[in-house]
């Protein structure tokens, strides 16, 4: 019975292919568990811990993928292409043969001499020429003398797959970066398609499901046919339309460290009879791999930053889109701990990995401090930034504007009041409010009812306390005021209660013109009968008013352009969108902010108590303030792990002399923003 799979070397070509099929792919063996190891999980070098494995997880199948490949390194690395290829399997035979387990071990063409020129047998004699070869070979001879009841051991020949170093990757980019390059002509073999290999051992392993394999049986599989490796190079170039030329040359032109066979073409009835498998041409088998790396290619990489609710969302969102990948999660979380999440194979704890790895890179992370540092180093790495985090923009935001394309999403309500601001002015309307709306407004909740809405809502504690207390759509409104260059008609906002759009846009425009306002101004209704979304309060030409009119916009002077939604993770596939086919920012804090966010004390602070995060907690609350008369506030983003130092009382603002800051990025960029003043 096959119940439990080791999988070794699980990152290499076989093993990724494995690993794909066996994800992808309805295989019949659904009730089976795979146990995918890399090198960094189980290296079989360390027997203790193989022994260990097989014993935890009950392993009845080894698939051993794991082998040291390299062919000319071999033969400087002899004790380490030894040790992999030998010593390692001689454990894993051993082990087999204790416990009963089937063994399913890969092996080469390079075991044979290549000094004949028909298709080599099972059982002719081998006679390897390098160091690779010996240790290969010495690892099937291991096999052989451990004997283990159930063994089967496959030799195959010149792999190559989508999936890490090969011929066919190599030969794509020299075929793109060069016009002609030399390759051997008289080496023949076949190549084999990692994929078709590991839908051959899945097929055996489905026969094999209720009865192994008696005994050690050794198989060839390649794809079928033969070729020189100048032929092999030849097809990739036509097959991927790469006008590179290929000029024949000989192996004694072309000299290795380590000595390959001439002819090393496999025969592969024996298998084809045993599991009654067919197998794919080469060439066939190559078109449809180069057709998945063209695929792989087209596929935009995706990094996001955070695991919350939106990361969440939007990798899932990402997932079923063919147009994308994703390229990883950063959270500074223990990824081992975390229960909760789908995807946790695409979660890192690396920035540096996301940023290899990544076309384009999504913020949502929530926090201005730790936004700051990476999107410092990501647009150092010229790779472009979307971001779902208006605490950030309206902290550090401006500092970055000249330093790479960074824009926030749409889906925040900044990103969507963004959208309608593109289309109103390009239909020639001209913005005079531009309104947030809010179902409800509480300054100052206890913490049990956040507790409460919290958990009614799946929301965290600090998300649903920013929303109640205001702080969140004062960050929101900020970024909008700075980002179209409006103005706002007093600090800490009007938030009118009105339960129309029209109306309530209207009464904040005369109370602007009031103010003195000629342009535009960044507000919010407050309603619990409005829907969640934003509008634009426009005016535009008389000439247009009848018009207007007979489109139902009502008779002017003021129109509304409004969304009534704004679904946050599944809109940011948009701006991601927009960024990849150069529709370049949507929004941003801009160059010379004008308004900030201030954090207004909660309650009395007394000197010593800290606050460990300004936002959404119950010590300070933020509000929207004209930076120019308030050079010392400290932004709420920045307020982080401070310690008070000066009593601070319920309502004031606290500044840079009321408390003490740790260092970070954040904070000297905002001095910086704050001194060119
Ligand atoms: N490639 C060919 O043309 C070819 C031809 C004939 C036969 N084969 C045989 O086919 C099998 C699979 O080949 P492949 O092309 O898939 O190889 P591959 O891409 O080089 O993969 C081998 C994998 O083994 C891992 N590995 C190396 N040492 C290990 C250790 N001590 N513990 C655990 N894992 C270790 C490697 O991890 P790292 O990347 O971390 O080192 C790598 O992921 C091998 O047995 C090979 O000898 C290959």
């Amino acid at each position: 019975m096959i119940k439990n799979v080791l999988i070794t070397g699980a990152d290499g070509q076989v093993g990724s292919e494995l690993r794909e099929l066996i994800e992808n792919e309805k295989y019949q063996l659904l009730d089976v568990n795979f146990y995918f190891t890399t090198r960094k999980i189980l290296d079989i070098t360390h027997q203790k811990s193989v022994e260990n494995f097989i014993q935890e997880n009950k392993i009845d199948t080894i698939i051993n993928c794991a082998a040291y490949t390299a062919v000319d390194e071999a033969e400087k690395q002899e004790a380490m292409a030894n040790k992999v290829n030998k010593e390692a399997v001689e454990v894993l035979a051993d082990i087999a043969t204790k416990n009963n387990i089937f063994l399913l071990h890969l092996s080469t063409d390079y075991v044979f001499g290549g000094d004949h020129y028909a298709p080599f047998n099972e059982d002719e004699p081998t006679n390897p020429q390098g160091v690779y070869a010996y240790s290969k070979l010495a690892g099937e001879e291991a096999i052989q003398k451990s004997a283990p009841r159930h063994a089967l051991i496959i030799r195959t020949s010149w792999i190559y797959s989508e999936f890490g170093h090969n011929f066919l990757h190599t030969m794509l980019k020299l075929g793109h970066s060069k016009n002609e390059i030399s390759v051997v002509c008289d080496q023949i073999g076949t190549p084999t398609y990692a994929r078709d290999l590991a839908a051959t051992i899945l097929t055996i392993l489905q026969q094999h499901k209720q009865k192994l394999p008696e005994g050690v049986h050794v198989y060839h599989y390649s794809n079928e046919g033969s070729c020189s490796w100048y032929d092999f190079a030849q097809a990739i170039f036509e097959i991927a339309h790469l006008s590179c030329k290929v000029q024949p040359i000989y192996t004694d032109e072309y000299p290795t460290l380590a000595k390959r066979p001439h002819y090393s073409v496999l025969n592969k009835k024996k298998i084809k009879e045993a599991y009654g498998i067919e197998i794919p041409y080469w060439r066939d088998s190559l078109e449809k791999c180069i057709q998945r790396v063209d695929k792989e290619n087209k596929r935009h990489k995706i990094g996001i930053i955070g695991s919350g609710f939106i990361a969440t969302g939007l990798a899932n969102q990402l997932m079923q889109n063919p147009e994308y990948e994703v390229a990883g999660i950063l959270t500074r979380t223990d990824i081992n701990a975390r229960k909760d999440f789908l995807q946790n194979k695409l979660l890192t704890n690396s920035l540096d990995d996301l940023i290899a790895t990544s076309d384009l890179i999504v913020e949502c992370s929530g926090d201005a401090i730790y936004a700051t540092e990476t999107i410092d180093r990501i647009l150092k790495a010229n790779i472009p930034v979307v971001t779902m985090n208006s605490e950030f923009h309206v902290t550090t935001g401006s500092y970055f504007v000249d330093k790479g394309l960074i824009t926030e999403a749409e889906g925040d309500q900044p990103g969507v009041l963004a959208i309608l601001h593109e289309e109103a002015i390009d239909m020639g309307f001209k913005p005079v409010v531009y309104a947030n709306i809010k179902g409800f407004l509480n300054e100052n909740p206890s913490r049990e009812d956040m507790e409460y809405w919290g958990a009614r809502s799946n929301l965290s504690l600090e998300m649903v306390t920013s929303f109640t207390d205001g702080t969140k759509v004062q960050i929101e409104q900020t970024l909008v005021a700075n980002g179209f260059g409006a103005d706002i008609i007093k600090e800490s906002l009007v938030k009118l209660e009105n339960d129309d759009m029209l109306e309530g846009g209207t009464l904040l425009a005369q109370e602007a013109k009031a103010a003195g306002i000629s342009g535009a101004v960044s507000d919010y209704l407050l309603s619990s009968k409005l829907p969640a979304g934003v509008f634009i309060l426009a005016e535009h030409d008389q000439e247009q008013h009848d018009a207007l009119k007979y489109y139902k916009l009502g008779d002017g002077p003021y129109y509304v352009l409004e969304r009534t939604y704004h679904i946050c993770h599944l809109e940011i596939i948009k701006t991601i969108k927009r960024v990849l086919h150069g529709g370049g920012v949507l929004l941003n804090n801009s160059q010379t902010p004008r308004f900030s966010v201030a954090a207004i004390a909660k309650r009395d602070l007394k000197v010593g108590e800290s606050i460990i995060k300004a936002i959404g907690s119950f010590d300070v609350r933020g509000e929207t303030v004209r930076i120019d008369e308030h050079l010392s506030h400290v932004p709420i983003g920045l307020l982080a792990n401070a310690t008070i130092k000066k009593e601070i009382k319920e309502g004031e603002i606290v500044t840079f002399d009321d408390v003490d800051l740790p260092k970070s990025l954040a904070l000297s960029i905002w001095e910086q923003i704050i001194s060119s003043r």
